[in-house]
């Protein structure tokens, strides 16, 4: 015989390979078991990146004494039902389930478990490399209160191989960080308290304490404690559900981008995961309104019926398997979709509150001791507001002398007074102003438009009198000219013209009178830059993009007061208007609060 049984203290060693990666993943194990405990309240402290000491304390419902022996047996869990004489992995509701955690940190480590419930005394056991002590009465917490506290010390000195590939303590610590506060995000209404080498990094009181705070805003106030104060101010609320999924949390708007992934947060049931569908998803689901390199934040909690999804797919259990992938996916992008559209025009207020930074001249400067008495006040009813203050070199903004028979209540974007630098449409709201970039604002109000005539079947084409030769090199020509079909649906009619030239015969109506040979150059551009496994209708939607670029309303042409109207209306009905393509708002509103302060009269 040469093969034999490996001793248990081996086999946690090898198990706790790869439950215990770091530190952080003793912290994450730790506080998991706290929430299934059904803990209100759980306080973590870590000293030198966790690894001198770990320590996790909760007041959930505690261990007996019996328990508190077998909890550190491998393969020992309370957690998952019973199916005749099997167990059940098929309804997994709680965040733990392997039964492998404790003896596995117990096999590389030094822990000591104390332990209460509410009708019973408190009992400590103690696991140092695999060998068991306890368990014995100990001194924690008092009788009635149930809690258990959890703590780990010179972790990896049982595997010294480990213990060498540890990193920093600061990049522990930030790993650390994040696994706490990805947990705490999916439960608002526990409270969270989390020191590091005796400093607090977090302190999260439970948003259930709140009196008069619904569910979703004890969430949202969660999150944006987490996220960043903006985000709550830059976010959209997302609630759907189909069949037994159910897609809840909060979107945040295109204009509050980032230039990484790490402000996505997704949960499934309430564990915090990192799922290659659910990433592709919310990409797909923002690439109308972001450039390619920039991301949104969110947070999604998906739920669903335990049985649709299989979290046993690696033992840190951050993967998870769907049942019926394509459904979620759909749920994700029609989801956050819909709950764009329905956030419509609303640009992110980092943008105005950016504006108003940059506008706030410095306490310091000439600007304030000027003498403006002579000028006439925003609030002075019978005068113009905005012909005596230009200085008379500057070229006269179009103006409307007469308010408008319109009124701004009710619109949102309110009724326009002006164009500024043949760029800007500014207009008056109940309680603030807008100012309209208006070749932003029209680039998407015509790329909407032509997704909405590509859904009915076709964009309207206009043919040119004289058709137009484009010169390109050879494997633009072959390029555009591969994609003609697409470009002939959006109402660009374009064919081969020589080996290095192509021709135009149409164009969509609704662009107007465009620079054909930037677009078609731009066009060749773009159709370079597209991945082949786009679908049909992405490829579709991203010419369209290219082309509403090259609308007739650019920057630079003078609108009159209809036609600043109809843009503002316009915006209004069409969803998305509140950024142009590239992810950029495309106005601004400055509250009239904000603009008093901006004069110090507040
Ligand atoms: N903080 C805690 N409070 C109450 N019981 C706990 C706590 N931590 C662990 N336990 C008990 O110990 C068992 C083993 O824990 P663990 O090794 O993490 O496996 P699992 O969480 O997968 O069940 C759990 O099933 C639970 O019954
Ligand atoms: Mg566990």
């Amino acid at each position: 015989m040469k093969i034999r049984r490996l001793a248990e203290g081996t086999i946690n060693r090898i198990a706790a390979g790869e439950v215990v990666e770091r530190p952080a993943s003793v912290v994450k194990e730790l506080v998991e078991n706290a929430l299934d405990a059904g803990a209100r309240r759980i306080e973590i402290a870590t000293s030198r990146g966790g690894a001198d000491l770990i320590l996790v304390e909760d007041d959930g419902e505690g261990m007996e004494k019996g328990d508190l022996a077998i909890a550190v047996e491998r393969h020992a869990t309370s957690k998952l039902p019973r199916l005749g004489a099997d167990d059940d992995l098929t309804s997994i509701s709680t965040l733990g389930f392997r039964g492998e955690a404790l003896p596995s940190i117990g096999a590389v480590a030094r822990v000591a478990i104390a332990s209460r419930t509410a009708t019973g005394d408190a009992q400590e056991i103690r696991v140092a490399g695999g060998a068991l002590d306890g368990p014995s009465p100990v001194g924690f917490r008092a009788a009635g209160q149930s809690g258990t506290r959890v703590e780990v010390r010179e972790l990896f000195f049982a595997t010294p191989a480990r213990l060498k590939f540890l990193k920093s303590a600061r990049s522990e610590d930030l790993a650390t960080l994040d696994i706490i506060k990805r947990l705490a995000m999916s439960r608002p209404d526990v409270a969270f308290t989390l020191t590091m080498d005796g400093r607090r990094a977090l302190n999260l009181e439970s948003e259930n304490d709140l009196a008069s705070s619904s569910e979703a805003l004890g969430r949202l106030r969660r999150l944006s404690q987490i996220m960043g104060r903006d985000f709550a101010d830059n976010a959209a609320r997302v609630d759907v559900a189909r069949e037994s999924l159910s897609i809840t949390g909060f979107a945040g708007l295109p204009t509050y981008n980032r230039a990484n992934a790490q402000m996505q947060f997704l949960f499934v049931n309430g564990r915090p995961v990192r799922d290659k569908l659910l990433v592709g998803a919310v990409r797909g689901a923002y690439a109308d309104f972001l450039a390619r390199d920039r991301h949104p934040a969110l947070a999604l909690f998906l739920d669903c019926d335990p049985s649709f999804v299989d979290v046993n797919v690696h033992p840190a259990k951050t993967e998870v398997r769907f049942r019926d992938a394509g459904l979620v996916r759909g749920l994700i992008v029609s989801s956050l979709k819909a709950t764009l559209a329905e956030a419509g025009h609303r640009a992110s207020t980092t943008v105005a509150g950016a504006a108003l930074a940059a506008l706030r001249p410095q306490a310091n400067t000439t600007f304030y001791q000027q003498d403006y008495s002579h000028r006439p006040g925003v609030n002075d009813p019978g005068r113009s507001f905005y012909a005596p203050l230009l200085p008379a070199d500057t070229a006269p903004a179009a103006r409307i002398e007469e308010p408008s028979a319109q009124t701004s209540h009710d619109l949102p974007l309110g009724v326009a007074r002006a164009q500024l630098h043949e760029t800007y449409v500014v207009a008056q709201t109940q309680d603030g102003i807008v100012i309209v970039d208006q070749h932003a604002a029209h680039e998407r109000l015509v790329y909407e438009r032509m997704k909405k005539a590509l859904e009915n079947g076709g964009v309207v084409r206009q043919p040119l009198l004289i058709p137009e030769v484009v010169e390109l090199d050879p494997a633009e020509v072959t390029r555009v000219t591969s994609r003609a079909a697409e470009l002939a649906e959006l109402g660009l009619i374009i064919e081969p013209f020589g080996p290095d030239a192509v021709m135009v015969r149409e164009m969509p109506a609704m662009l107007g009178k465009a620079d054909i040979k930037a677009l078609v150059r731009d066009l060749a551009d773009d159709i370079a830059e597209t991945g082949k496994a786009l679908s049909l209708k992405e490829r579709l939607e991203e010419v369209a993009g290219t082309l509403a670029c090259h609308t007739s309303v650019r920057a630079g042409r003078r609108l009159n007061a209809e036609e600043m109207n109809a843009l503002l209306r316009e915006m209004e009905a069409t969803p998305h208007s509140g950024q142009c393509n590239h992810g950029r708002p495309t106005y601004v509103e400055l509250k009239l609060a904000d603009i008093e302060r901006l004069f110090g009269r507040r």
